[in-house]
């Protein structure tokens, strides 16, 4: 059973051949690839462009982030699920893990970037990935048992609308040490951003688990990495060129793991 709405009128969405159609009739393609636009017409798809994609593709493939992978799928392994969602999946690295260790359950994955979906779909045969906004999504309510989120948007109203009751937000944050020393090579000054409050409205935290590490980066690796992060689109030619001079860096990775439960 589909846990797919049309973007358009809200009904089940049911696949027909090499599409996705409503009773209504409107109609989704899925892609050579595997995924399926559900990005509703007339609304942009933002979200990460194929540089950015790419860069991550790169970085995450050599494994620099593999301990925190581990520990997600540690977090997530705990938990009872028939069906998650990786909601802002990238170009998923996560994702694919996820469904190694998730032998007979449904992974879906969703980012509104299309290249990020052209290349978790690719990854992760097994998944079901779609293009669609975190903040309107294409899901049934009470669809998920889990939902994963690593470094993306926080829809925290349609996470609690499209997770079962009891269902679980499993997710990963980066600590204010987080690349210190990158962001030290690039800016003149550098101030380190407190911890937000953990506290999520509808939500109940149930466990969290630091995973903290140092990567040895050469030039280009370094440049990947700066291109994952949510300062490059905002950081000047003539800072972002201090990284040239740069060969070989140890950066610090620290992040905390959250899983929460959905509350009343
Ligand atoms: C920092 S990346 C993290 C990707 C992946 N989780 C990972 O860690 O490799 C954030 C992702 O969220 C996606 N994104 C941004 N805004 C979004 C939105 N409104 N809805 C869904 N995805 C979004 C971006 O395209 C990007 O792939
Ligand atoms: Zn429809």
């Amino acid at each position: 059973m589909s846990v797919y709405i049309c973007p358009v009128c809200k009904a089940p969405l049911l696949r027909v051949g090499n599409t996705m159609k409503c009773a209504s009739n409107h109609s989704y393609d899925i892609a050579a690839k595997g995924y399926v636009n559900l990005l509703g017409s007339g609304k942009s798809s933002r979200g990460d462009d194929g540089d950015m994609v790419s860069a991550r593709r790169r970085f995450l493939s050599a494994g620099h982030y593999s301990p925190l992978c581990a520990a997600l799928c540690d977090m997530i392994g705990k938990t009872q699920y028939e069906t998650l969602l990786d909601a802002g999946c990238g170009e998923g690295y996560y994702t694919k893990r996820i469904c190694e260790i998730s032998e007979n359950k449904q992974i879906y994955g969703l980012d509104i970037s299309k290249k990020a979906a052209e290349k978790s779909s690719s990854l992760c045969k097994s998944a079901h990935i779609c293009v669609a906004s975190a903040y309107d999504m294409p899901y049934a309510d009470d669809s998920f048992d889990v939902i994963v989120n690593v470094f993306s948007p926080l829809a925290l109203d349609e996470y609690k609308r499209v997770l079962k009751p009891d269902g679980h937000l499993v997710m990963a944050v980066p600590l204010p040490e987080h690349l210190k020393e990158l962001k030290q090579a690039v800016y003149d000054s550098v101030y380190t951003k407190e911890m937000k409050d953990t506290a999520l409205d509808g939500f109940i935290l149930k466990e969290s688990k630091s995973v903290g590490f140092v990567i040895k980066l050469d030039n280009a690796t370094l440049k990947d990495l700066f291109m994952m992060t949510p300062y490059y689109h905002k950081t000047g030619e003539a800072d972002k060129k201090k990284l040239d001079d740069i060969e070989k860096l140890s950066v610090t990775a620290s992040f905390v793991i959250f899983d929460y439960i959905k509350g009343l």
